[in-house]
């Protein structure tokens, strides 16, 4: 089984308002929730792909049973632990005049050192995981090493580990050499504190990732695709060019179509350019909504790749 892990849940709360005016009162036109955090949109979009996957992470409160709720009628599997603070509410505004999105992310709930272990303990107790995915923040209370804990108690299991995040908690997870990291360049650029640019420089930066023991850096790129760097093969896969509606979640929906490709016994080539359809595939719809089989199916032959 693939899990997803999202230490910080989220509702986004998406609205649709005509030519926002800052210091008055605007009309909401349209509104609706989605069920968010960087784990969870990786699960969405195995399901939108017919992979299974069960999304493991914290809610609570009545956000976090609209998450639960909203998962549900979607069809994505969730074992969420149930804390005692509130899930966030995130919120994302569309400016319908403006196309602009202006985006206020909360900081999420305070998480108890025993509801923390809970995780742990759920994590200890999977069942032959085959890919153990960790993505995003970290909430308030939760010290970076829970990447170190969650990769090293899967890799223990005999699964595949993928991490997802920025700073301290990607330094952390790192430490316990995970099999795959997708930072993108900024926070590439952070971790090695050196502003990254050109193709030489960021593929260096991965392949000094690489000899320390992490088999596969992808590194995205937004509308320059992403590259993968491996300690035999290095590969730039390129999407085609669109009409860009969203980037939200595009970097999940990579992570998402890598392991779509690795679970269907894919070379790491044809995984990478599934990554790379994916993520591209996401940011062709409007809103918060996440790459959809059809568009994938059509982007796929149109994502270029070469070796490097
Ligand atoms: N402007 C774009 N045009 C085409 N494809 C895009 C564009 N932006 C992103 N993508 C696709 O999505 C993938 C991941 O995007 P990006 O590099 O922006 O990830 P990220 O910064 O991690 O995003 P996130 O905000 O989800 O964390 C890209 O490799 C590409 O396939
Ligand atoms: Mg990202």
């Amino acid at each position: 089984m693939i899990y997803t892990v999202t230490l910080n849940t989220a509702l986004d709360r998406t609205l649709w308002i005509k030519n926002i005016h800052g210091d008055d009162c605007n009309r909401i036109e349209e509104e609706k929730r989605f069920a968010g955090g960087k784990g969870v949109d990786i699960s969405k979009v195995l399901t939108n792909l017919g992979i299974a996957s069960k999304a493991l992470g914290f809610v609570g409160g009545f956000a976090g049973d609209e998450l639960e709720g909203l998962l549900i009628n979607e069809g994505v599997p969730c074992d969420f632990i149930r804390i005692s603070g509130d899930t966030r509410t995130n919120i994302i505004l569309n400016d319908l005049t403006t196309g602009e999105q202006t985006i206020f992310n909360a900081r999420g709930p305070q998480i108890k050192p025993y509801e923390l272990m809970q995780l742990i303990h759920k994590i200890e107790a999977l069942e032959r995981p085959e890919i153990v995915s960790i993505s995003g923040s970290l909430p308030p209370g939760v010290n970076p090493e829970i990447y170190r804990k969650i990769v090293e108690i899967a890799k223990s299991k005999g699964a595949k580990t993928i991490i997802d995040t920025d700073g301290e908690a990607l330094k952390a997870g790192l430490q316990a050499v995970p099999y795959l990291i997708k930072p993108n360049i900024h926070e590439l650029s952070r971790l090695v504190d050196k502003d990254l640019k050109g193709i030489e420089e960021i593929s260096e930066a991965a392949a000094a990732i690489v000899k320390d023991g992490v088999a596969i850096v992808l590194v995205s790129m937004g509308a320059d695709g992403i590259l993968l760097v491996s300690e035999k093969e290095n590969y730039l896969a390129t999407p085609p060019k669109i009409e860009v509606k969203n980037t939200i979640g595009a970097g999940d929906s990579a992570i998402a179509g890598f392991i779509y490709g690795l679970t269907r016994g894919e070379s790491l080539q044809e995984s990478l350019r599934c990554a790379v359809a994916a993520g591209t595939a996401t940011t062709s719809r409007p809103g918060t909504a996440l790459c959809q089989k059809d568009d994938f199916a059509k982007l796929l032959p149109l994502v270029t790749s070469k070796l490097i």
